[in-house]
């Protein structure tokens, strides 16, 4: 992109690359992918990296209900859930300088696809690993009693079903795809600032 620059009576024309140009521009990195992709985690590491502000879709819905994420699903049922994330999730994008840790099924939604593809200046990217790999990460966290249960891990089998449903959503959506698989969280935030190009701030 060529960027005309006025001098005085002279003009100078300059060529920053691109990824100076992503850098200067983006607002907002949204971290996707299924429960137990390390999502909240990694953001918090990324946030904390870039001196930004770190969101959690889950905790912003929390917060605004006044109610656990489990109790909206068991009290008000899923659609319900699913009505109350679209409307955090326009909240948040309307921030600048964050990184927004999506649910595992935000993008299964129309209207929240359209909202993270309608926002400028924000990168989308996919935290992916094969399920098996996922599910025991779920497994281990749920041991931590301080833990949030996760109503759509419940039965084994739907939830392999979700997430190769999932898949294809994910993919699509996101400007980049991280393989998570074999890196720690910290791994996967460098993994992250390395994609966008972006520098840390702050060293891990
Ligand atoms: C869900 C994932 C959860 C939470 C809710 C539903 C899903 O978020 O939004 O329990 O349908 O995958 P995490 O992906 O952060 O666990």
């Amino acid at each position: 992109m060529n960027v005309q620059i006025a001098e005085s009576s002279t003009s100078q024309s300059i060529e920053p690359d691109t990824a100076t140009l992503v850098r200067s521009r983006l607002r907002r990195i949204v971290l996707t992918g299924f429960m137990g992709a390390g999502k909240s985690t990694v953001g918090r590491l990324l946030a904390d990296r870039l001196g930004w502000e770190f969101l959690d879709l889950d905790s912003l819905i929390e917060a605004r209900t006044g109610l656990p994420v489990p109790s909206i699903f068991a009290e008000h049922g899923e659609s319900h859930f699913r009505k109350l994330e679209s409307q955090a999730l326009a909240s948040a994008l309307g921030r600048k300088n964050i990184v927004l840790a999506l649910g595992g099924g935000t993008p299964e939604i129309l209207t929240n696809r359209l909202l993270l593809e309608q926002t400028p200046a924000t990168a989308t990217v996919f935290l992916d690993a094969p399920f098996p790999t996922l599910y025991d990460r779920c497994m281990m966290q749920a041991l931590n009693p301080t833990s949030t249960a996760r109503p759509n891990l419940a039965d084994a089998t739907a939830a392999e079903a979700r997430f190769l449903a999932r898949q294809p959503i994910y993919r699509r959506l996101a400007h980049h795809t991280i393989d998570t698989s074999n890196l720690s969280t910290e791994e996967a935030a460098g993994a992250v600032l390395t994609r966008l190009s972006l520098p840390a701030k702050r060293k891990p």
